[in-house]
């Protein structure tokens, strides 16, 4: 889809706009299913475990005092994971995020805890500083970005990420690009990618466009444009 073609379906689309909050709540409920999920799985795992630990423990304790050493120092790294494991299920929580700070110092925010996290230097460059655009468009692309950053440390290799977000006439731009391994055609098509797919359907409902692209050792871009909807035109 080219601009103008974009345009013409900005004008045209006002039933979507009107459906969009039915298909927002559908959205937050199944994210909200996904998080209780995880913490049902991996918090009530580790919870049971270290309860269990804690029994044999108390056995330990009285009868075995070396057993009983080497099962606290096991139990400590234990609670660490967990610790871990709450911080990444409040991150996806964090779209809050976006309401208190905006969707650029959001950007700014993910951007650097993922530096922190990964060792991957990631720069970040806006253009206006400001973007006052609406929440649920925010939040979509606040939600590909998370998903572009997630494929980057765990399929890319690269130790360098650039990230541009611009508003350009009526559209805005997000591009990220990784110096790592480059995405190839096979990955991009194929129908099991499914981070890919629910990127796609994001900025589909936005009438929007997605070009992804890997050269072979150069790394991957990733560049999403959407018409601004109306309430955000400037
Ligand atoms: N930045 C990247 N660099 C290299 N390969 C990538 C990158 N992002 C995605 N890929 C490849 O594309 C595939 C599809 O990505 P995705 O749909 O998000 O699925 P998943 O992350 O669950 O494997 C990945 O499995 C990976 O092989
Ligand atoms: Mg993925």
């Amino acid at each position: 889809m080219n601009i103008s073609t974009m345009e013409n379906k900005n004008e045209e689309s006002h039933e979507p706009f009107r459906d969009l909050s039915a298909y927002l709540q559908a959205a937050r409920e199944e994210e909200r299913k996904t998080i209780a999920r995880e913490i049902h799985d991996e918090l009530g795992q580790a919870l049971t475990t270290i309860k269990l630990d804690l029994s044999l423990l108390q056995e330990e304790v009285l009868h075995d005092a070396s057993a009983a050493t080497i099962r606290i120092r096991s139990m400590k790294e234990r609670v660490d994971e967990t610790i871990h494991t709450v911080k990444s299920i409040i991150t996806k929580l964090r779209p809050g995020l976006l309401d208190d700070l905006g969707l650029t110092a959001a950007i700014e925010w993910q951007a650097n805890d993922f530096q922190n996290r990964t060792g991957i230097v990631c720069d970040v460059s806006f253009s206006p500083e400001e973007m006052n655009i609406g929440q649920e468009i925010s939040t979509d692309i606040f939600r590909i970005f998370q998903e572009t950053l997630t494929n980057i440390t765990r399929h890319s290799g690269a130790t360098h990420v650039d990230v541009l977000l611009n508003i350009k006439g009526l559209f805005l731009e997000l591009q990220v690009q990784d110096n790592g391994r480059g995405i190839t055609p096979d990955e991009i098509n194929d129908p099991k990618s499914f981070g890919l797919i629910g990127i796609r359907e994001r900025v589909q409902y936005w009438h929007g466009r997605v070009d992804i692209e890997g050269k072979a050792g150069r790394g991957t871009n990733l560049t999403i444009q959407f018409p601004l909807p109306p309430e955000s035109k400037p």
